[in-house]
């Protein structure tokens, strides 16, 4: 988590950082903070606000700067304060770190002992004051990087000012993205390229262990022992038109829950050839003729994509699938064999537990395939294959059309396997298909447009402090992703179970109009859902279901109804996810809350 920003060249830095720092916000946003040289010395601005307060701090800045680094921070030792903002500073430098130097507290014992006194709660201030201390002792920074960085444990991007190196910056990383970007103006190095994609035309995507320098007129890259290397450039094709709202829309959310239906069809017509499933140029046909066994991981909601994904994999190829969230399944020793693969799935690409659990499949030779959104992340270039979703730029921290372009491919994915594995045939694959089209072309669609129900049942959960979602098969896997949308952006507690648990325990929560939604979308399923729905009405629940226009076994027994129009089961979690989705953010309207912020977040989660 946390956003950097680093330039140097002929434009005024001040501008080009608070810029950079607003596309990265999305990295986090408690608190934020810059440094520039200035002609006469490196000036240091912080604030326990957003980037839009450091901007109006910045406002004072009468000189123009041409060198600076600035952070946008998400929180992870130490609270959003000033103090705790970065950049840390010494007499000699200024560091801003996106990451967690794990060993800080050993460090900071031993750096006390030298001497050196602290004044924030952060680990980035304890490798200042080593990066400091070493600099003093080697007076050249790249040495005193390398020998500051021997003694980290941990994840960090880090980029630093020397003070007596003026207009240059440095950077290294390990397990913590940094990118280096050219313009015709000067040198960039981001967290991500939407930092500096409005400027540069070229980019590298620095490796573990490696060192940059810029400088208003050079650029180097170091090994990790600080012997120079090529960069090899690679053209940026990011267009940063999605960053805007556009007047018809309040926020991204609802920007990006209006997509959707663009992005189903985009990811669809990118991973189909005639209307069937095309991942030839993608996957060896051979390794989908083999697999004996699938695991999926992945983190929040790309883990219930993952889930739903079992559901279309197993229903359709006969295969069985695992799916474990990232953050388990990277310490859980997983069961693996030489017929398996992996499936990461990944919006940003960059999560990191989702990027160790690539790492350590890879480290057994298992075939791993990531379903990433964000082009030229990290997983997308550490995994053996990729399939490219085609959401376009997601902004607002809550997932929404991720999701439904994950299903889009693991859908597709699924029935590719099926086809390859003689489950299925090609025509019954060619209606799947047509299912999706008729989705994407009318069904997501309605559910956005004739949203009464949606805004009415908004209403109930506003007023509530205790939510339920029930579902059964697939509907519980939504029922998990739409809990975990209301919690995030409305701060209500909510729980999902799989419709026939709740009498296990968790009825014993339901009072006279407790909300609980249920979500039946499975003809499969009508009848026992009504019963379930029936034992919690009994006990005074408020129930609001989620089924289709002519589900009346469930509407009769509901007292709101949100309806989506009657389609196949396979393609019923694409409508259901837009009418959760649309729930959680109209219920997050009536309460004010900061939608596409909301509180203690970060759009990418860079540490486990
Ligand atoms: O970028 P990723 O898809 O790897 O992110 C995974 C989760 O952090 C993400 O889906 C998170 O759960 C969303 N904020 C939920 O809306």
């Amino acid at each position: 988590m946390c956003g950097i920003i680093a330039y140097s060249g002929n434009e005024n830095a001040g501008d080009i950082i608070i810029n950079g720092l607003q596309a990265l916000e999305y990295r986090g946003y408690d608190s934020a903070g810059m440094t520039v040289f200035t002609k006469e010395k490196p000036l240091t601005i912080k604030t326990a606000g957003r980037v839009l307060q450091l901007k109006e701090k910045a406002v004072n800045i009468a000189e123009k700067s041409f060198c600076g680094i600035g952070h946008t921070r998400w929180a992870t030792h130490g609270k959003p304060s000033e103090t705790n903002a970065h950049p840390h500073t010494t007499e000699l430098l200024s560091v801003v770190h996106n990451g967690i130097i794990e060993n800080y507290s050993e460090l900071r014992e031993k750096l006390s002992k030298d001497g050196y006194s602290f004044t924030s709660e952060t680990d980035t201030e304890v490798a200042a004051r080593l990066i400091h201390h070493n600099f003093r002792e080697t007076q050249n920074p790249v040495e005193a990087i390398i020998k500051s960085t021997a003694e980290f444990r941990g994840s960090y991007a880090l980029c630093i000012i020397f003070n007596s190196v003026p207009d240059h910056v440095f950077a290294v990383r390990k397990d913590s993205p940094l990118i280096l970007g050219k313009s015709k103006s000067g040198h960039f190095i981001a967290s991500d390229i939407s930092a500096f994609s409005d400027y540069a035309d070229t980019f590298y995507r620095m490796a573990d262990g490696e060192i940059s320098e810029i400088s208003k007129s050079d650029i180097k890259l170091y090994t990790d022992n600080g012997e120079l290397k090529e960069i090899i450039w690679n053209k940026n094709t990011e267009s940063d038109t999605q960053m805007n709202i556009s007047s018809v829309f309040k926020n991204f959310m609802l920007k990006e829950i209006n997509e959707e239906p663009d992005a189903v069809k985009r990811t669809f017509l990118s991973l189909t050839k005639d209307s069937l499933p095309c991942f030839s140029d993608i996957i060896p046909e051979n390794l989908l003729k083999t697999v004996k066994r699938i695991h999926i991981t992945a983190c929040g909601t790309a883990y219930h994509a993952g889930l739903t994904g079992k559901y279309y994999i197993e229903k359709l190829s006969r295969i069985p699938c695992n799916v474990e969230t990232a953050g388990e399944f990277r310490y859980s020793d997983p069961i693996t064999d030489k017929n398996d693969i992996v499936i990461i799935i990944s919006q940003s690409g960059e999560t990191a537990d989702s990027l160790a659990a690539l790492r350590l499949m890879k480290e057994r030779g298992i075939p791993v395939i990531s379903i990433v959104n964000s082009v030229g992340s990290s997983i997308e270039a550490e995994s053996d294959y990729t399939i490219r979703t085609s959401a376009g730029r997601e902004v607002s921290v809550a997932s929404t059309k991720a999701f439904s372009v994950q299903i889009t491919a693991l859908l597709l994915f699924a029935c590719e396997l099926a086809v390859k594995k003689n489950k299925i045939t090609e025509d019954e694959c060619r209606k799947i298909s047509a299912q999706i089209n008729k989705t994407y072309s009318y069904d997501i669609q309605e559910v956005i447009s004739c949203s009464k129900s949606i805004r009415n049942a908004a209403e109930v959960l506003s007023e509530s402090d205790e939510v339920f979602f029930i579902g059964r098969s697939y509907d519980s896997y939504l029922a998990t992703e739409a809990s975990l949308k209301l919690k995030e952006i409305t701060y209500i507690n909510s729980q999902a179970y799989p419709a026939a648990e709740l009498k296990h325990g968790t009825i014993s929560l339901i009072e006279q109009n407790t909300p609980v939604i249920a979500i039946a979308t499975n003809t499969m399923f009508f009848d026992k859902m009504r019963s379930n729905i029936e034992e919690v009405r009994s006990r005074g629940a408020f129930i609001i279901s989620v089924c289709p226009c002519d589900a009346d076994i469930i509407k009769e027994v509901s007292d709101i109804s949100i309806t989506i129009p009657a389609a196949e089961k396979l393609v019923y979690p694409f409508t259901t996810a837009a009418a959760i989705q649309l729930l959680a953010y109209y219920t997050a309207e009536i309460m004010g809350r900061d939608i596409d912020k909301p509180r203690n977040l970060a759009k990418s989660v860079t540490v486990e």
